[in-house]
């Protein structure tokens, strides 16, 4: 190896973000570090760092697949879900067709249309701030993907599962319908859509899920599809050798043996959304009904002031769009306090 000068290595940043930092509030992150079981098989795992992980991640598939009652052979694993989609893309679209999302919709996926070299169409979100899920069936007649995500980032907001059923009857079993449930355990047990029997009956569909978000383990890029056998075998085919990180099947394990600990941790930040929302519409702003770890003031505030200006000076990072409008993730109580005084400057 060749030696590095001392003032290189000053220059190295190694630095690790803030695991309990309450002004970071523009990623829907978690606020909570990791539970302490998942960090006690965190660290054992790094124990082995010099192993590859499994060729294909088979045990991580068998996991996730008994725990949500679908065959193994359903499910794909991903660099998130970031990296589920991306290989969704890659497996069952080629350069040229069109996809389809709603405006404004979570970043990355302008992003990873742009990398599957896709056309995007987008279709704009209701007054409500929810999907419009009619535009986006029509939209969708001559596109090869159309991406629903529900709970929807940027406004939080949910179709009624009738709704959403409706919009799968439309669509042509020829497009592919991505359904995006990132946010899907922030929702109430009611809105949940069994996934085994929705691969059943719709084989274009995708469920793409995550560990980044109520499970907290955003750095550690564990996400994962689940489909009809058929449409997942060609998923499969494109996963990544060596590809999964060797603490991924560790770190699910333990968060699943801790459920408990999760709902509770999830109850803790949706009981903090709502507080949030109640003070802020006592205080005369809207927010949009929101089922997942973040909230959308649309537009001005009540001052005619875009929210990136209210925000400025703040020193919370929240997500300002070009409309005006601001997507804030829950965090800790300390989090909502900062968020207060800074609307109520
Ligand atoms: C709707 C939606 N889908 C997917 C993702 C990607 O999550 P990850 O790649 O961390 O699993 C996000 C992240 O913010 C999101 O909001």
């Amino acid at each position: 190896m060749q030696p590095v000068a001392s003032s290189a290595i000053a220059e190295i940043d190694d630095s690790v973000p803030d695991a309990i930092d309450p002004l970071a509030l523009s990623l829907n992150e978690n606020p909570f570090p990791p539970l302490p079981a998942v960090r006690s098989v965190l660290i054992k795992s790094i124990d082995a760092a010099n192993r590859y992980p499994e060729f294909l991640p088979e045990r991580l598939r068998n996991l996730i697949a008994g725990r949500i009652g679908v065959g193994s052979e359903q499910v794909v694993l991903g660099a998130g879900a970031t990296g589920v989609v991306l290989q969704t893309l890659q497996a069952l679209t080629i350069a040229g067709d069109t996809m389809v999302t709603s405006t404004p919709t979570f970043d990355g996926y302008p992003i990873i249309a742009q990398m599957a070299r896709l056309n995007l169409v987008t279709v704009p979100l209701d007054k409500g701030g929810h999907n419009d899920l009619d535009r986006l069936a029509d939209a969708a007649a001559n596109a090869r993907v159309v991406v629903v995500c529900r709970p929807h980032n940027p406004t939080g907001t949910l179709e009624p599962t009738s709704h959403l059923f409706r919009f799968l009857r439309r669509v042509r079993s020829e497009t592919i319908v991505l359904l995006d449930e990132a946010y899907i355990e922030f929702t109430a047990p009611e809105h949940r859509v069994e996934v085994s029997a929705l691969a059943r009956r719709f084989p274009n569909v995708v469920v793409v899920r995550t560990f980044s978000k109520a499970y907290g383990l955003a750095g550690l890029r564990i996400g994962y599809g689940v489909a009809a056998p058929e449409l997942a075998a060609t998923m499969w085919s494109h996963q990544l050798p060596f590809g999964i990180a060797m603490t991924s099947l560790p770190a699910v394990t333990a968060s699943y043996n801790a459920e408990d600990e999760l709902l509770q941790r999830i109850r803790m930040i949706t009981s903090e959304r709502r507080y949030l929302r109640m003070r802020l519409s006592a205080l005369g702003i809207y927010t949009t009904d929101a089922h997942a770890n973040f909230m959308y003031l649309p537009s001005k505030s009540a001052q005619g002031r875009p929210w990136s200006e209210v925000f400025a000076d703040s020193g919370l990072r929240v997500r300002c769009y070009p409309d005006g409008g601001a997507r804030i993730t829950v965090g800790s109580r300390a989090s909502t306090l900062a968020v207060l005084s800074a609307v109520g400057k």
